[in-house]
C-alpha cells in the first residue's frame, strides 16, 4: 500500500450564498450535498494523485454509509470502515462568491472510531509508505494510527485540522511532517509554545520568526504551514531536511480560478501523501510543489472529495 488514510467520512451539505451568514441573517442560496470529511477528502486526493490508497473510519448503517461505499468502489480506494449504530457524519457547508467558507461538523459515526479497529485495520493492510491522519477522529485512533506508521517504518503526517480540537503534545510528537493552516498554526502556537500570533499575520511573517516557531512546536517534525493562495512555508529540523538544501523556504503557489476552497487544506496532504510514497528518494520541496499545484487546481471544482482533480504525481 502506497498511503494508508485514517480519518473522518461526512456527507456535506453545501449552501453557496453571496457572502457568509452574520448572526440573524436569513439568506438564499443554491444547495448541493456531496461526500467530504477531512480523511475521505485526502484519501480521494492521495488516490487520484496516483497512489494506491486504503481508507480507515467509522460510518453509521445509513445511506451515507453507502454513499461511502460506492465512492470507494469507483475510485479503487480500499475502505475499511467500522460499522456502528451511529449515524454517518454530516458537515453544513457554506461558501461564500469568493469561495471561501464555513463549516459546521456533526461527527456522528467519526466519534466512535477507537484503537483496536485502526490497528486490526491497518496491519490487515500490505505495509503503507506514507500514514496519514487528521483530528476528525477520537486523539486515540489518531495516535494508534501514527504510533503504528512509526513502527513500521512508513513515513506519518499529521494535518492538524480542524483548528477547534485540543491536541495533545505526545500526539503531535508521533507525526514526522505536521501540516497545519494558518489558522491551526496560530491555535497550536497558542496551546503548545504560548505564543499568541493572530492567523491573519501568518503569512506575513518574515521567515527566520516563523521558522524559529515551528521549531518550538515541531521539534524533530518537518512542519509546513499552508498559506492558501500564498502557497506554503517549511520549516525542518536541523538534522533532517528531506532531501531540501535548506532548512526554511517558501512554495508560491500558482493563481487559481477560485470556485470553491472547501477541501483544499485535503488536497494539499493527499498530494503530499501520494508524492512522498511514489518517489521516495524525491527532495521534499518537489512533493511540495506537485501538493501546491494539486490543492490550487482542487479550488477549481465546486465540492470537496469530489473536486479532486485526476493528476499523477510526476
Ligand atoms: O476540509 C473540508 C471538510 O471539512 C469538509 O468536506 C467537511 O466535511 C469537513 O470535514
Ligand atoms: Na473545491
Amino acid at each position: 500500500m502506497n498511503v494508508a488514510v485514517v480519518g473522518s467520512f461526512n456527507v456535506d451539505h453545501v449552501w453557496r450564498v453571496a457572502s457568509l451568514p452574520q448572526p440573524g441573517a436569513t439568506l438564499s442560496g443554491e444547495y448541493a450535498s456531496g461526500p467530504g470529511g477531512k480523511g475521505f477528502n485526502q484519501a480521494m486526493a492521495a488516490r487520484r494523485a496516483g497512489a494506491k490508497t486504503a481508507f480507515v473510519c467509522a460510518l453509521g448503517e445509513d445511506l451515507g454509509a453507502q454513499l461511502a461505499r460506492a465512492l470507494c468502489v469507483g475510485d479503487d480506494i480500499d475502505l475499511r470502515d467500522f460499522a456502528c449504530d451511529s449515524s454517518t457524519g454530516t458537515a453544513g457547508i457554506y461558501v461564500d462568491a469568493n469561495g471561501r467558507n464555513s463549516i459546521v461538523v456533526a461527527p456522528g459515526a467519526n466519534a466512535r472510531l477507537d484503537v483496536e479497529f485502526v490497528e486490526s485495520a491497518l496491519s490487515a493492510l500490505a505495509a503503507p509508505s506514507v500514514v496519514l491522519a487528521q483530528l476528525e477522529s477520537p486523539p486515540e485512533a489518531i495516535a494508534a494510527a501514527l504510533r503504528f506508521g512509526r513502527e513500521r517504518g512508513a513515513m506519518t503526517i499529521l494535518n492538524p485540522a480542524p483548528a477547534n480540537v485540543a491536541v495533545p503534545g505526545s500526539l503531535l510528537a508521533l507525526a514526522d511532517v505536521l501540516t497545519p493552516n494558518e489558522t491551526e498554526f496560530a491555535a497550536l502556537l497558542g496551546r503548545h509554545v504560548g505564543e499568541r500570533i493572530d492567523a491573519d499575520a501568518v503569512s506575513g511573517i518574515d521567515q527566520g520568526r516563523l521558522h524559529a516557531l515551528c521549531r518550538d512546536l515541531g521539534h524533530d517534525a518537518t512542519v509546513v504551514v499552508t498559506l492558501g493562495a500564498s502557497g506554503c512555508f517549511v520549516s525542518h529540523p536541523e538534522a533532517n531536511l528531506r532531501g531540501d538544501e535548506s532548512a526554511c523556504y517558501r512554495i508560491a503557489a500558482d493563481a487559481a480560478r477560485v470556485a470553491d476552497t472547501t477541501g483544499a487544506g485535503d488536497a494539499f496532504n493527499g498530494a503530499l501523501a501520494a508524492s512522498l510514497a511514489l518517489r521516495p528518494d524525491a527532495a521534499f520541496a518537489e512533493h511540495l510543489r506537485f501538493a501546491t499545484k494539486y490543492a490550487g487546481l482542487s479550488t477549481e471544482h465546486e465540492g470537496a472529495a469530489l473536486a479532486m482533480p485526476h493528476l499523477a504525481v510526476g
